[in-house]
């Protein structure tokens, strides 16, 4: 802490959560375990009990990066303390509560949350509570782990708590690239980015000192979700994968060090870059909102030359691993404002390949990344729309079946759509890979049902396709058979297991 006018405002975490009143609107730091504040978020969860007790209601709008830790959201959820929620969330009991209809959530295009915040649609934002690696000397902040909306939320909050974590390697002192020429329209300018590595802004934060009410030292590392060793099955996706971008190559479509990489959240994501590694692919660039452990090992291993991201989604032992290695990791690794990792405009310039997770994409191909039986959200689109609808290759990824088995993950129609057909370029299961780009609906279907569908399913799903085209020989464009196609989604209630 080397500056004079915060070094005063140093307190306790629960002085701290003092000024943050009920029906407050708070924007956090945090972006996928990464970077989320550890301390104010449990005072105030205890002071929203208290107050529980004592029958007043104290909820909070709570607004982040993306998803956070147990020390955010799940302690503020376990206390009833959110009242809604935005832009992302994928705690347990949050989600319950969200699915409940206790809790508002705003599930949003993670590119938009910080936009729609200035634009005014989301309302005042009363408190920031953001969490920092060190406070230099008129404001300026050295940032974390994770960058997500932290400048919006600096800028725009009528009051700011810093956390300063001493945990968070006084090393990363030039990891970051915060660009600050965003202007509301009409008065927007291109943003002059052509390389993924390319600095556009300054290595720190900034706040107006006026507005910190409170600064609260910590010392508590991220707690990353760990991922699963890849399985049989999430091999064989990231095995068909990677031969389709050998024949992308092949094709003269894609350059031998390809184009910028995206990888999105999950297990099946994390495989697909395992596969990268010790494959005849080297001297890749990362243009990604999340940077997981997959990514640090094809940093490691000289697969990946650089990456460019708006959070570490790491794992405790890839934390450790960075931090050990940090020096090496300078210049190679840049975090920036999730505005401009999942920028539309640069996504498309850039020609970045998109690879995401998701629920179920039908016999079309529109893609459900969100929501179970149509109803219960499973985590939101994070940037997976950022990303895949301007990328120059989409990928979505899933093992063909969930649930042991019991339900196929490739259905007549999704229950939800976020992804849509017009959208999505290329489907992968374990069972194979349907390159959708330039095909008809009908086209689609088959090569969905032949390619991604599980056995178990296919045949089935070829008899609903052939009896909807005969249905009704005056709507063959993307015929259904409604009512059955909506049985389908009746399976999940079977298997007992939502
Ligand atoms: N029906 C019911 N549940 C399903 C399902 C389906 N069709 N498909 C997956 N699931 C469940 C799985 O059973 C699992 O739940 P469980 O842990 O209770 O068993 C869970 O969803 C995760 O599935 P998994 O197969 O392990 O995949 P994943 O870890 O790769 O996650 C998504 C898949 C879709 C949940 C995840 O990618 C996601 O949240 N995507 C949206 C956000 C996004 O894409 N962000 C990208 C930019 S960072």
């Amino acid at each position: 802490m080397t500056c004079p006018v915060l070094s005063t405002r140093i307190t306790d975490a629960h002085e701290a959560a003092q000024y943050i009143q009920p029906g407050d609107n708070v924007g956090m730091s945090g972006f996928t375990g990464a970077g989320y504040p550890k301390a104010v978020p449990a005072a105030l969860a205890e002071r929203a009990r208290r107050a529980h007790e004592s029958g007043e209601d104290f909820r909070i709008g709570l607004w982040t990066g993306a998803s956070t830790a147990p020390q955010t959201d799940g302690v503020l959820a376990r206390a009833h303390a959110i009242a809604t929620r935005l832009p992302y969330n994928s705690d347990p009991t949050l989600r319950e509560q969200i699915n409940a209809g206790e809790v508002d959530y705003v599930d949003a295009h993670l590119s938009h949350s910080a936009q729609h915040m200035w634009f005014g649609f989301y309302g005042r934002l009363d408190v920031a509570v953001i969490e920092v690696t060190a406070v230099l000397p008129e404001g300026l902040l050295v940032p974390g782990s994770s960058v997500g909306n932290n400048k919006t939320w600096l800028d725009q909050a009528d009051k700011v708590i810093l956390e300063v974590n001493h945990w968070q390697p006084r090393e990363f002192e030039g990891f970051h690239d915060i660009y600050r020429g965003t202007a509301l329209p009409p008065h927007r300018r291109p943003i002059q980015m052509t390389e993924p590595l390319e600095r556009i802004g300054e290595p720190y934060l900034v706040v107006d000192p006026d507005k910190v009410v409170a600064v609260v030292e910590t010392d508590e590392p991220d707690e990353g979700a760990a991922f699963s060793p890849p399985d049989e099955v999430s091999r064989a996706i990231a095995d068909h994968a990677l031969d389709f971008l050998r024949a992308e190559v092949r094709a003269g479509r894609v350059p031998p060090d390809l184009l910028p990489l995206q990888s999105g959240v999950g297990n099946v994501a994390n495989a697909v870059l395992q596969g990268l590694d010790g494959s005849e692919f080297t001297d890749l660039v990362a243009y990604t909102e999340v940077l997981q452990d997959g990514m640090l090992d094809l940093l490691d291993s000289g697969t990946l030359r650089a990456a460019s991201t708006a959070s570490f989604g790491l794992s405790r032992a890839g934390m450790e691993r960075f931090h050990a290695g940090i020096d090496r990791y300078k210049g190679r690794i840049l975090l920036r404002s999730e505005e401009i990792s999942n920028h539309p405009e640069l996504i498309r310039r850039l020609g970045v390949i998109a690879m995401n997770g998701m629920i179920e994409a039908d016999i079309y191909g529109n893609v459900n990344s969100t929501h179970v039986m149509g109803s219960a959200v499973m985590n939101g689109i994070g940037g997976s729309g950022d990303f895949a609808r301007n990328a120059f290759l989409n990928f979505f990824l899933s093992p063909s079946t969930a649930k042991g088995g019991a339900i196929s993950t490739i259905v007549p129609m999704v229950s939800h759509v976020d992804h849509t057909e017009h959208d999505v370029h290329v489907l992968v299961t374990e069972q194979g890979l349907a390159d959708l780009r330039g095909l008809s609906p009908k086209a689609r279907a088959a090569r969905i049902i032949d390619h991604c569908a599980h056995p178990d399913f296919r045949d089935r799903l070829r008899d609903y396709h052939e009896r909807a085209w005969g249905a009704r020989p005056t709507a063959r464009h993307t015929p259904h058979l409604l009512d059955e196609a909506l049985s389908w989604h009746q399976r999940y209630l079977e298997t007992g297991r939502m």
